[in-house]
């Protein structure tokens, strides 16, 4: 089968189109998928990177979406999943035609749910759901900072705090991103080229600082981020697209007693049902039109070393995309 290989880490010109990988097959806890789309995650440059460990070679991606074609013989029947089910999975090795994944990691989507928006949300989605409902659970009336607004993960979150009540700011960098977060629903849009990110939210909250503060910006924000944080709030840092955060000081926290929480999808979602709690909630809130996926670029097998460099270059809104075949 057609596979993306990360070999060895580097830039993105490490990564391998192979046309004879083996194909995979369904061991007796497991499913075969063939897959129709990979959603694009700043995962995979972490992984291509090194920054996140990996057993190389291995096969790239981590979420896609596509159909079972064999189901293992020890599946439990209670899973529901048949042969022809349109499914999504949080897995390694998405960059392929073909992917053999724990069944306990398989969500069937509702017919209402195109497969191409189950693999848009598995990792992004899920992420944004877990971040606004198990790291901070977003109440009505709250104020939340949610930076990378007009971005993959941060576009579904300004959806959901808005969705649970909340009054949204969002950051861009740029005046066409601000539109795209005011899109979603944000309240207000700070553009940190050309304002100052601190001082705008605490005219916005009135010298409070935010309930909570989302974040995946990592080392470049950090400092702000946790000074936009009010006294007894919440600091969400959930990622690095800028940096890893490093030599952060525990005492800093007791200045406002903020709670920081530096979360995992994986870790919210380990046990079949946490995952099949939040897989559901998130794809209902799809089938009812409350949440929807903010396309960006859609790219194919051979284009992936591209849409990792534009994702981690800032050049993108929304979800990046790649058709598999
Ligand atoms: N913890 C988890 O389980 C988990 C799961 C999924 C994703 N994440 C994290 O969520 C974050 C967002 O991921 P995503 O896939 O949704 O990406 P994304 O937000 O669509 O793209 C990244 C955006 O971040 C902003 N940014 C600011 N400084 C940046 C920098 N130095 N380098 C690159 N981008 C920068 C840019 O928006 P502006 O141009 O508007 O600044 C850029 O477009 C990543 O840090 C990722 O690791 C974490």
């Amino acid at each position: 089968m057609r596979a993306v290989i990360i070999p060895e880490t580097g830039d993105s010109k490490v990564l391998r189109l192979s046309d004879n990988t083996p194909k995979p097959a369904a061991g007796p806890t497991e499913v075969l998928v063939k897959l129709e789309y990979a959603g694009v995650n700043f995962i995979d440059v972490y992984q291509r990177t090194g920054l996140y460990k990996l057993e190389l070679p291995v096969i790239a991606g981590r979420e896609g979406a596509g159909r079972i074609e064999e189901i293992g013989s020890d599946v439990p029947a209670e899973y529901d999943l048949h042969v022809g089910d349109a499914v999504a999975v949080f897995a390694q090795g998405a960059y392929a035609e073909y992917i053999a994944v724990a069944a306990s990691g398989v969500m069937k989507l509702p017919p209402n749910v195109p497969v191409k928006d189950g693999a848009a949300l598995m990792l992004q989605g899920l992420t944004a759901w877990t971040m606004v409902k198990d790291a901070h659970e977003v109440k009505p009336g709250e104020q939340i900072l949610i930076q990378a607004a007009a971005g993959g993960t941060g576009g579904l979150l300004v959806q959901m705090a808005k969705h649970l009540g909340a009054t949204v700011i969002g950051t861009v960098s740029s005046e066409e991103k601000a539109a795209v977060a005011f899109g979603h629903g944000a309240d207000y849009v700070i553009n940190y080229t050309q304002s100052n990110v601190l001082e705008e939210v605490m005219k916005i909250t009135n010298g409070a600082g935010c309930h909570a503060v989302l974040s995946g910006i990592g080392k470049a924000t950090f400092a702000d981020d946790l000074a936009c944080t009010r006294r007894k709030g919440t600091f969400v840092t959930y990622g690095n697209s800028s940096g890893a955060v490093e030599g952060f000081r525990p005492l800093e926290l007791s200045k406002k007693n903020v709670k920081l929480v530096r979360p995992t999808l994986g870790n919210y979602i380990t046990e079949r049902e946490e995952f099949v709690t939040r897989s559901q909630e998130m794809l209902d809130l799809v089938s009812r039109g409350i949440l929807k996926v903010a396309y960006g670029k859609e790219y194919d097998m051979n284009s992936i070393g591209r849409a990792q460099d534009d994702l981690a270059g800032k050049q993108t809104t929304g979800k990046l995309i790649v058709k598999i075949q």
